[in-house]
């Protein structure tokens, strides 16, 4: 296939176009050149999606399939315009923060209902509003975390990093509560995959879910580390100010209150072709990758967290588990 990466230069637009290449697809990856490099093999275009005619440098090509990871519905439909009729199968990468129920656990792309979309809105409106642009044989594929080596907001690395350290861990809710994730190369296969077939309409793309325990226990397990997990309720982060899933001073892992955004039914996805590696795996890469890299890593510092570990044993309630 003649194959467009809109994007193309970071952590998953680029891992598609290494798939790709991979796969023997001719590929060209079209972005402002700013982010980073397309991987080898893959043709670069300068494009600039922000200005009226950014995407001239495309103008006459034909490609057999596209994909999209824009966040701006702006962007998204200059795009559509600029490519309108040249292109034979579209995938829009999206996100299930596009789901207006985030407490129900087990729903699936075909039912869930949306936020309503917004191009000023926040994130998930504002990728509602760029779906909407799609016509009905695009691919809609609604990423849940995406985690692995390369990954630039550091949330899933906080735990490996934290992980390989051993030692008491301070982890947020229940441990019996559900956590989901993809590893990046997973998930670029499955969108190579699922373009070289023309599949459509929305799927959640993310691997089936499992508990925040079997979560570290796995991690610490394949990284060869001995922890033990201090469960502390939301309540108990609120109080002390830490974050919710990113940035300083957080604890990257999504809270109960938004569970049903973390415990999606994935079999469709699956039935299409997803295939999800082990988390062992995904673990041992992205350490491997933090080691060679010093990738960014966000969350809690090793002192914050012993001053919050000592603050949790000071309360009632403490209770220690793990492997
Ligand atoms: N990370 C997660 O856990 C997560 C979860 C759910 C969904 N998602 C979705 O997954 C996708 C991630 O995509 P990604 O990893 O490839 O990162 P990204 O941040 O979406 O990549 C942006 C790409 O667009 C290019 N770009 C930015 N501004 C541009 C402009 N004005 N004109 C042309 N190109 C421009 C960038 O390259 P230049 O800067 O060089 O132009 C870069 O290649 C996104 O759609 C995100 O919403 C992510």
């Amino acid at each position: 296939m003649r194959m467009l990466v809109l994007g193309g230069t970071q952590f998953l637009g680029r891992a598609v176009a290494a798939r790709a290449v991979g796969r023997g697809h001719a590929v060209t990856c079209a972005a402002r050149g700013r982010s980073g490099a397309a991987p080898p093999g893959a043709r670069f275009v300068a494009i600039d999606r922000d200005r009226a005619h950014g995407l001239d440098a495309l103008r006459g090509e034909t490609f057999d399939a596209a994909v999209d990871v824009a966040r701006d519905p702006g962007r998204v439909r200059r795009a559509l315009a600029a490519l309108a009729g040249r292109v034979g199968h579209w995938t829009f990468v999206s996100t299930t923060s596009v789901y207006a129920d985030t407490a129900t656990r087990g729903q699936t792309a075909r039912t869930a209902p949306l936020l309503a979309p917004s191009d000023d809105g926040p994130y998930g409106a504002a990728k509602v509003a760029s779906e909407r642009a799609f016509d009905r044989d695009a691919l809609i594929c609604r990423a849940g975390l995406i985690v692995g080596p390369g990954d630039p907001t550091g949330r899933f690395s906080y735990w490996i990093a934290r992980l390989a350290r051993g030692g008491e861990v301070l982890a947020p809710a229940e441990p019996d509560d559900p956590v989901q994730w993809i590893d990046v190369r997973d998930l670029a296969a499955w969108i190579v995959h699922a373009a070289e077939r023309g599949l459509a309409g929305p799927f959640d793309a993310v691997g089936p879910p499992c508990t925040r325990r079997a979560f570290i226990d796995t991690c610490a397990n394949a990284l060869g580390s001995a922890c033990t997990s201090a469960w502390v309720d939301p309540a108990f982060l609120d109080r002390h100010g830490v974050g919710r899933e990113s940035g300083p001073f957080s604890l990257p892992l999504p809270l109960p209150d938004t569970i049903g955004d973390a415990s999606r039914d994935v079999a469709a996805t699956l039935a299409a072709g997803l295939s999800v590696r082990p988390l062992g795996e995904t673990a041992r890469d992205t350490l491997g990758w933090l080691e060679a890299t010093g990738g960014p890593i966000t969350g809690l510092t090793a002192g914050e967290e012993a001053a919050l570990l000592a603050a949790r044993h000071a309360e009632r309630g403490y209770r220690p588990s793990g492997p």
